[in-house]
């Protein structure tokens, strides 16, 4: 390949991708397991894992055997014929789950697009072609296609974007009573995040898990969970909502599914797959053969005996780490999170911290305005969570 003369990745990037992206100045040539390393040959305990992509971190063997398989057979046939690899994964992800079927894409914001077709067209076909509106919530992160960005709670990412797909209406997180205030028979939809990550890493109350339980049950409107972040282990259950008790009639995926390559999908009970038919939805490239062979693999490791069970042990030395930090550090505040999917409230800038914890070799990020978050490997060592920590005190104490 051309090298870029004396210019790093950084300033050549500058240069003909469109600036969508606020980007660090490092090149990543390699990853193995939990760490990454640039150009220059530093090591990074990467932390971020590509936004919770990465749940078996770089270069697994399964999953590079299965990607280098798949690939060697053929890349793509189409949707026009079944594909042995998507039938694998969607059994394996119905069988650790609630649902009953499963339609492939290629993205989160494609899943969660699917799945407010699919919840308007079930009340279409059953009768009520009225019953459109879906509930969401302030601060949720669903996308950025204009269906999924209607259900995001952040208005400001709609800015400048022009009208928007109607009959969205958000309510404050764990406001139990807005909630209950716009829900009646003419909702179609409740759609949230088991947990909200990029908004702030803010977990749901039990008093909301019951409601929107109740609410489910009281007007039979469809519950979507967005478990792009939350789902495939990231809490230690395979879905968010399990961990919760929250019941979902469909649920999103994406992120960890693809092991790195763009995979999502959506998960519907049978009554959902009922009321669809040919023709109502589709994807050239969903369900990908090469895709779904890397999800396969990273779902057979997943569902391992005792694998969500080390999510749950590293996540509680993860949590008493932070703990620690916090009552270390003044300017840090409240731990939040669970399982692998944590964050602490800074009062200082994260940003300031993200970039000094880099210079140490540990990839960190942000959510929401003041949380720093953590998304490690889901199999991540014990050894590995106290190097992060150790990590973090030497940065923490320079930010003072
Ligand atoms: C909860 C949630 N939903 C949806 C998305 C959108 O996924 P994608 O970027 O793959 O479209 C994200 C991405 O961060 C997410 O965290």
């Amino acid at each position: 390949m051309e090298q870029f003369c004396n210019n790093s990745c950084f300033e050549e990037d500058k240069k003909c991708i469109a600036p969508l992206y606020g980007k660090a100045s490092v090149d990543f040539v390699k990853g193995k397991g939990s760490y990454l390393f640039d150009a220059e040959g530093n090591k990074y305990l990467d932390f971020v894992s590509g936004i919770a992509v990465n749940a078996l971190g770089h270069a697994h063997p399964a999953v590079v055997k299965a990607i280098q398989e798949q690939a060697a057979k053929f890349t793509h046939v189409s949707n026009l014929y079944p594909n042995e690899n998507q039938i694998h994964l969607a059994r394996k992800l119905l069988a650790n789950s609630d649902f009953d079927k499963a339609f492939f894409c290629n993205s989160g914001t494609e899943a969660n697009e699917a799945a407010i077709k699919f919840a308007r067209k079930y009340f279409n076909r059953n009768g009520q072609p009225d019953r459109a509106k879906i509930v969401t919530f302030f601060n949720s992160f669903h996308g950025r296609t204009f269906g999924a960005l209607s259900a995001t709670g952040q208005p400001s990412l709609r800015e400048g974007f022009g009208s928007m797909p109607g009959d969205f209406v958000h309510v404050s997180w764990n406001d139990v009573e807005a909630l209950k205030a716009v829900v009646n028979e003419s909702t179609c939809a409740i759609m949230l995040e088991p947990l909200v990550a990029e908004g702030g890493v803010m977990t749901i109350s039990s008093e909301m898990v019951t409601t929107v339980n109740g609410l489910r049950e009281k007007f039979g409107c469809l519950v979507i969970a967005d478990e792009i972040q939350t789902g495939m282990g990231r809490l230690g259950t395979f879905l968010g909502s399990e961990f919760y008790g929250l019941k979902a009639d469909i649920a999103s995926l994406a992120k960890a599914l693809g092991a790195g390559l763009p995979l999502g999908a959506t998960l519907m009970s049978q009554k959902i797959a009922d009321s669809l038919k040919p023709g109502d939805h589709g994807t050239t490239f969903g369900g990908n053969p090469v895709a779904c062979a890397a999800g396969l693999a990273v779902v057979n490791e997943i569902t391992k005996p005792l694998f969500l069970e080390s999510v749950k042990e590293r996540s509680k030395e993860m949590k008493a780490g932070l703990t620690m930090l916090a009552s270390k550090y003044s300017f840090l505040g409240e731990i939040r999170g669970e399982g692998l999917l944590l964050g602490v409230c800074s009062e200082k800038p994260v940003a300031d911290i993200i970039t000094l914890a880099r210079a140490e070799g540990l990839l960190i990020l942000r959510a929401g305005a003041n949380v720093l978050r953590f998304l490690p490997p889901l199999n991540v060592s014990a050894a590995e969570i106290e190097e992060a920590l150790q990590k973090m005190d030497k940065v923490l104490a320079k930010i003072c």
